[in-house]
Formats: C-alpha cells, sequence, structure tokens
C-alpha cells in the first residue's frame, strides 16, 4: 500500500501563483474601480502643485476594494513623485495616537524612537513632514481608542491630504466639532460589486493564481454566484483558493463543481477580516462570552450585565468593542428605529455552524 500514491506531484500542482490569492496582495490593475481612483487622485493632485490637498471620508461595506483602490492610487504617487510623502496606517493595528506616530515615524525612517512620548514623536515627525507635503491614509479608523493624533495632523501639518476608511458610514457623524470642522472631508461611498463586476475580479484573479484551463466553468460559476451573494471580494479569493486545494486534496487535475461545494461548505470557518488581526482583548473577550451566553439581546442590556461583571470602559469604548466584534463576524448587530427607547442595536452570537446554512 501506497499512502501517497495519488498525490499530485509539484510540477503538477493546479496553482501557478497562489499568492496572488492572499487577501493583502495587489493586483497590477483594479477594475471598476476607476471612477473612485480618479477622484482620489483629484483629491491629492494639488499637493503636486505645492497647495493643500483635499481630505477624503471613505465608506462601504467589506471586501469590495477601498483599501485596495487606496493603497493603489498612493503607489502609483509614489512612483510619480518623491516631493509628497504617503503613509498607509491601519488602524485596527495600530489603534492608538502613540502606536500610530511610531508606525509614521517607521515608515519614515526614523528610528531613534524609544523613551520618547507622543508629543514628542509628533513634532520630529513634523518637522520631516512639513519639508515636503503627505497624503495620510487611516484605514479602519472607527477602530482607534483616541483621536489626538488626527487633530495634530489637522492642525499642524500644512499641506496633506489625510484619507479615512472605514465600513461605518456613521462614524463621522461622532466626531467633535474640533475635528470636524477641521477636516471637511469629500465623501466617497463604494458600493458593491455586481454579479458581473465580481465575476471579472475572479477571472483576473484566477488566471495570475492558476495553472491555465484547471477550472470547469460550472466550478468557477459557482464561486462567482457565491461571491456575489456575500458581497465581498475576499470570501471569493477563498473560495478560488479552497476550491483549489480540495480538486489536490482529491488528486483531480481540473477544479471541478464537487471541489467548489466543498469550498463553499468550508466558508462557515471564513471571517470577513483577517482573522490573524481579530486578536481579542481581554476585554472584547468578557463582551464576546456574554454574548454567547444571553442569546439575542439589546445593547444596554448588555453593558449593563458587562459592568456587573466587572468590566469598566465608558460606554464609547463598549461600542468600539461591539462594532469591532461584528467586523469580525463573530457577532450580528441589528439596528432597530423607532421603538420605545428610540433607535438601539439588537446583538446576537453568530456560531460558523448557523452561518452554514445561510448559502
Ligand atoms: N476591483 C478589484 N479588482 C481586483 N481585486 C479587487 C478589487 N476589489 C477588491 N479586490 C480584492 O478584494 C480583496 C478585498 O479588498 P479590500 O481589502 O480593498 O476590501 P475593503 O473594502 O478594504 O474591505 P474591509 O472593509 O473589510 O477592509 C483584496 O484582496 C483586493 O485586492
Ligand atoms: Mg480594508
Amino acid at each position: 500500500m501506497s499512502l501517497f500514491k495519488d498525490t499530485l506531484r509539484s510540477d503538477q500542482s493546479l496553482f501557478m501563483n497562489e499568492l496572488a490569492l492572499d487577501y493583502d496582495f495587489l493586483p497590477k490593475l483594479l477594475p471598476y474601480r476607476e471612477t473612485q481612483q480618479h477622484y482620489l487622485a483629484s483629491c491629492i493632485k494639488p499637493l503636486l502643485a505645492n497647495r493643500n490637498g483635499r481630505n477624503v471620508f471613505i465608506h462601504g461595506a467589506s471586501g469590495i476594494g477601498k483599501t485596495a483602490a487606496v493603497r493603489f492610487v498612493l503607489r502609483d504617487l509614489e512612483e510619480e513623485t518623491d516631493e509628497v510623502h504617503a503613509f498607509y496606517v491601519n488602524c485596527w493595528q495600530k489603534n492608538t495616537s502613540y502606536k500610530i506616530i511610531i508606525d509614521i515615524c517607521e515608515q519614515l525612517g526614523y528610528r531613534l524612537t524609544h523613551n520618547k512620548k507622543t508629543e514628542e514623536l509628533f513634532e520630529i515627525v513634523k518637522g520631516i513632514v512639513n519639508k515636503k507635503c503627505a497624503v495620510f491614509c487611516f484605514d479602519e479608523i472607527d477602530k482607534v481608542e483616541d483621536l489626538d493624533f488626527l487633530y495634530s495632523f489637522l492642525e499642524h501639518i500644512f499641506k496633506k491630504t489625510i484619507i479615512l476608511i472605514t465600513n461605518h458610514k456613521e462614524w463621522i457623524d461622532e466626531l467633535d466639532n474640533r475635528i470636524r470642522s477641521r477636516l471637511l472631508p469629500e465623501v466617497v461611498e463604494f458600493k458593491a460589486y455586481t454579479e458581473k463586476e465580481t465575476q471579472g475580479i475572479l477571472k483576473i484573479r484566477a488566471e495570475y493564481a492558476f495553472v491555465p484551463n484547471v477550472w470547469s466553468e460550472d466550478a468557477f460559476a459557482l464561486v462567482c454566484t457565491n461571491t456575489t451573494a456575500l458581497c465581498d471580494i475576499r470570501a471569493g479569493l477563498f473560495l478560488l483558493r479552497q476550491s483549489g486545494l480540495c480538486a489536490e486534496e482529491k488528486s483531480s487535475k481540473r477544479i471541478l463543481p464537487d471541489h467548489a461545494k466543498t469550498a463553499i461548505e468550508r466558508l462557515g470557518s471564513f471571517t470577513t477580516k483577517r482573522a490573524e488581526d481579530i486578536n481579542l482583548e481581554e476585554d472584547s473577550s468578557l463582551i464576546l462570552s456574554i454574548i454567547k451566553e444571553q442569546g439575542k439581546q439589546k445593547i444596554g442590556d448588555i453593558f449593563k450585565t458587562y459592568m456587573g461583571r466587572g468590566g469598566n470602559a465608558v460606554y464609547k469604548t463598549f461600542q468600539r468593542r461591539i462594532r469591532k466584534l461584528a467586523d469580525s463576524n463573530l457577532i450580528t448587530l441589528e439596528k432597530i428605529t423607532g421603538g420605545a427607547e428610540g433607535t438601539t442595536s439588537i446583538i446576537s452570537y453568530n456560531d460558523a455552524e448557523k452561518k452554514l446554512t445561510e448559502f
């Protein structure tokens, strides 16, 4: 008996460039987002003429090219000129003013950050950046714990474009006036891709990633339909990769509908956001366990239980943690308007088993 007899040899792999299916792989072209990219470029262009740029607030659902479009524009800008600094910060990972300024120092190549306070570091950054102009992109902006850094950049960096990205349109309404009146951003909404656009995007990605002609048309159509239903290209990338892996596990030289079906079943363990970013703080784990235990509940009731169990975050921080759990697909947030208490949110726990039946 040979346990490995039917395994495909490495030169028989169905993948040509599996990295092209990574969520943060930036393709050479970003079709269907040209309008948004041109608009972003027009907000940045004044900087090239040494004038002030315009700020932009981008919102839209998960997995529809917001980050990719901005990174694309920043890449083009860096290729075009050395006169504008371009900074990209993911506030999910860098969620305080201190972490953000350290990140920007790193991007500037400034290494003497040890033992320096946020304000000192800011002075250093200001000194360097104000010699030129700058574009700052703060992605997942709703995940930051404090906005001191934003105020400082708005107030003390002279020629700039600040781009803020979030899934939550309402984030901007909760901003205090001090920041809002300085930011005055252009608002850009990213809408979900249509079925045709989704197909187009996945086709190009599959051409990068797979050996030619390994996909059966029906299997590919299944991946496209499911991705369109989820309105999330990341889910499509997950399905493409999992279908390929499944075909390889079965030692098949083509990817067939059965392989795509298995991949769709595996979607149950797919979380919309990058799993490695979730890394829950202790406090969020407490909140999640309360939600799991109590079933569907109003956000206010969950907050009361949370405080009763020693939770000490203020309500605003608690709300941010709830949003983060929802963005990680661990819970569902449902907004109810017009009840006896006005607007409230109903929260429920998501388990992977339940999600499977939704496809
Ligand atoms: N038009 C497109 N062409 C090619 N790939 C795309 C396109 N739009 C999105 N993608 C790919 O889909 C994935 C998700 O896109 P992106 O990271 O930009 O989503 P997002 O809108 O920022 O989502 P989130 O709000 O969850 O951060 C990325 O791998 C990206 O390269
Ligand atoms: Mg993003």
